[in-house]
């Protein structure tokens, strides 16, 4: 039986569009126990798999939210696209643009397999953040972690928080992302220590967030840059229309190409079970739940994001 948590679980015709709309995506996709918590990071398997939270951002700074909302869990890839905005806007697009590609791998998010210059593919992987996190160390030194936080929570809107716990956890299981930074320091791609790049990336990827977070993140990116909530220009429109080139060609990894297909909107997954969607200047759509399919991609938020495309018809082309 089906534990009920908030009344604003049902829809009800009082309700606005939007709003029955999220409500009636969320009571579609509770029953859905597809997947599983990531626990490749001890300490994410201790997420709650029934956790399921949708919020939806529009332009004008309206915030629609459903069910597990405001719960918070760790932004993971989904900090992947910010910092490369901010990387773009803090060191410039030459900087940047000469060091990481923009090619999909069609690999895993973990890849080791660098392009044939020897440069990541593309930001989206964990080669390419770990490079930006690099750039974002060279530029601001030992305020590298707290300019990532502090421009995270300008598209969020708010200061955000870190779970030490997951940081730990991340530092303790990350020799994969460390022979990948190693690799990156042998092709001069980043030129920092490698425990000092890595200690602002796993930071990063701590970062807390909510499903009503990731909405105004997104929804700030839809805006060319503006948070519609704040009013705050958090990135140049430049760095947006980059970033969401490379969310469109990359953002769900290997599952990049049939998600552009089928859903025709650009997003970013996390292993934490974050979903995050930017339709540019309509909407964004942030959505939390845990369970993963083999992809890494959350599998009730693939299910929310297909139903919001279909339903109102938003694949971009
Ligand atoms: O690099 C890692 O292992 C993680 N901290 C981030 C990975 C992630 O979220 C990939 N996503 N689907």
């Amino acid at each position: 039986p089906r534990p009920i948590r908030h009344p604003q679980h049902w829809a009800s015709a009082a309700m606005p569009p939007l709003q029955r709309f999220l409500s009636a995506c969320h009571a579609d996709f509770w029953p859905d126990h597809d997947g599983a918590v990531a626990n490749y990071i001890p300490e994410l398997g201790k997420a709650d798999p029934a956790h399921f939270g949708i919020s939806l951002a529009t332009l004008d700074g309206h915030v629609y939210e459903v069910g597990d909302s405001r719960v918070p869990f760790t932004i993971q890839s989904m900090s992947k696209p910010f910092v490369f905005a901010l990387a773009l806007d803090a060191l410039g697009s030459d900087q940047v643009e000469r060091v990481i590609g923009v090619e999909p791998s069609g690999d895993p998010f973990n890849s080791i397999r660098l392009n044939a210059e020897n440069h990541p593919f593309n930001p989206m992987v964990n080669a390419g953040a770990i490079t930006c996190s690099g750039l974002i160390r060279k530029a601001r030194g030992a305020d590298a972690f707290e300019a990532i936080r502090d421009a995270l929570g300008r598209f969020a809107g708010r200061k955000l928080d870190v779970d030490d716990a997951v940081f730990a956890s991340e530092v303790a299981t990350g020799d994969r992302n460390r022979a990948i930074a190693y690799l990156l320091r042998t092709s001069d791609v980043i030129k920092e220590p490698v425990d000092d790049v890595l200690a602002v990336y796993f930071r990063q990827c701590a970062v807390l967030v909510t499903a009503r977070d990731c909405a105004i993140m997104a929804a700030t990116l839809a805006n060319r840059g503006v948070n519609p909530v704040t009013g705050e220009q958090v990135v140049t429109p430049y760095a947006v229309s980059r970033t969401l080139s490379v969310m469109t060609s990359s953002g769900m990894y290997d599952f990049a190409g049939e998600w552009i297909y089928r859903v025709g909107i650009p997003a970013k997954s996390g292993v934490g079970g974050g979903i995050l969607a930017s339709l540019p200047a309509r909407l964004g759509l942030g959505s939390y739940s845990p369970r993963l399919d083999g992809h890494g991609n959350s599998v009730r938020g693939i299910k929310v994001c297909e139903a919001l495309s279909a339903h109102y018809g938003l694949h971009m082309l």
